[in-house]
């Protein structure tokens, strides 16, 4: 197939780009960069010795995006294109819900145009609030910040198009917590400032950028009292792309599909396993808890063995692992 990943050079949409060209599909990268940069398209094509076409272009802008898709022969979208930092949005309500609806609504209105029937869209277990783990696909509580209530938004109007649009498949892919990075060091998540995630924020201590970790909280109802996150490398996410996109070429209507490894990961057990495994102390101290986390989310991860044949098969080892490579690299 020939794919559009919108957002194609971001942090996951990189990674999906190399797993779908490794596995025969072309791919085609539309991104305004404004969280990303071009060169991260040489890196896709020295990472797989594939051709890939980018351009650079806005989803909000419907010219744009109209221009590419009768240039080329597009089999199916993956929309990763929007803005995904959590604290921001709670600043810039409208910013975040202008670009991120305006993008998706777009895209769709085009796919519909061009009638290109298979969707993808990135979705993030945010949705889940704080329903009690582990989540499966049919809880739906609502969220707690701008940024994931774009993400229920969108996922509603897709499944609103597919009642429309009986030809249309469109899957809703909820990610858990994505870290790592791909094992060739040459992609990874690039952070501008001071990372509010627990992984980036480890590896810029690890390599001295940063002094201390905080430790958001001790006195959770978890094992050893910090939040428990089930955290995903990278690259198995980006594979459950490739079967997702697949899965939307065979079927129609709108499907909900967790990306999770179903296992969860307290804060300390991240910082002793990536002490372990890179041989490097990671100073820390506790602190309170940070407003609006939850103690515990983990990934019910049946469904997407079941409908799509995938799993995560990458250990802690190995992400922190490649987090660090990545770090090191970057
Ligand atoms: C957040 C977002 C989620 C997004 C995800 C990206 C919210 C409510 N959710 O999830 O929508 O998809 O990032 O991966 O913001 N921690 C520390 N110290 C730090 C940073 C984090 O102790 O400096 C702890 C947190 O308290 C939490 C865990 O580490 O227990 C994971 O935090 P983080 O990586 O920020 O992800 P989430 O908050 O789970």
């Amino acid at each position: 197939m020939k794919i559009l990943l919108t957002g194609g050079a971001g942090y996951i949409g990189s990674h999906t780009a190399v797993e779908l060209l490794n596995s025969g599909h072309e791919v085609i990268i539309a991104d305004n960069y404004s969280n990303s940069k071009p060169e991260i398209i040489d890196k896709i094509r020295e990472i797989t010795g594939k051709r890939i076409k980018a351009y650079e272009a806005d989803c909000c802008e419907y010219n744009q995006m109209k221009q590419l898709l009768s240039n080329e022969k597009i089999d199916a979208v993956i929309h990763f294109a929007g803005y995904k930092a959590v604290g921001e949005s709670v600043e810039k309500p409208l910013k975040y819900y202008r670009n991120n609806l305006d993008s998706a609504i777009t895209m769709i209105e085009l796919i519909k145009e061009f009638n290109i029937t298979n969707f993808v869209f990135s979705s993030s277990a945010t949705v889940y609030g704080d329903s009690a783990p582990p989540c499966d696909e049919t809880m739906n509580t609502g969220c707690t910040n701008p940024y994931g209530w774009t993400k229920y938004m969108i996922e509603q109007i897709v499944r609103d198009v597919s009642v429309a649009w009986p030809e249309f498949s469109g899957v809703l892919l909820r990610y858990f917590n994505p870290i790592g990075a791909h094992k060739s060091g040459l992609i990874g998540e690039k952070n501008n400032g001071i990372p509010n995630n627990l992984m980036p924020y480890i590896t810029k201590v690890a390599s001295g950028e940063l002094e201390k970790l905080s430790v958001f909280g001790c006195d959770y109802p978890t094992p050893d009292g910090t939040g428990v996150r089930d955290y995903i490398h990278v690259v198995d996410l980006a594979k459950g792309h490739v079967k997702a996109i697949e899965y939307a070429a065979d079927n129609k209507g709108a499907e909900v599909i967790n990306l999770g490894t179903g296992r969860g990961y307290s804060v300390l057990e991240i910082i002793k396993a990536f002490e372990k495994v890179n041989e490097i102390n990671i100073n820390y101290k506790i602190v309170e808890r940070r407003p609006g986390d939850i103690a515990e989310m983990c990934a019910d991860a049946r469904k997407a063995k079941r409908v799509l044949d995938w799993e995560a098969k990458e250990s802690l080892e190995d992400m922190c692992k490649d987090s660090w490579r990545w770090e090191q690299n970057c």
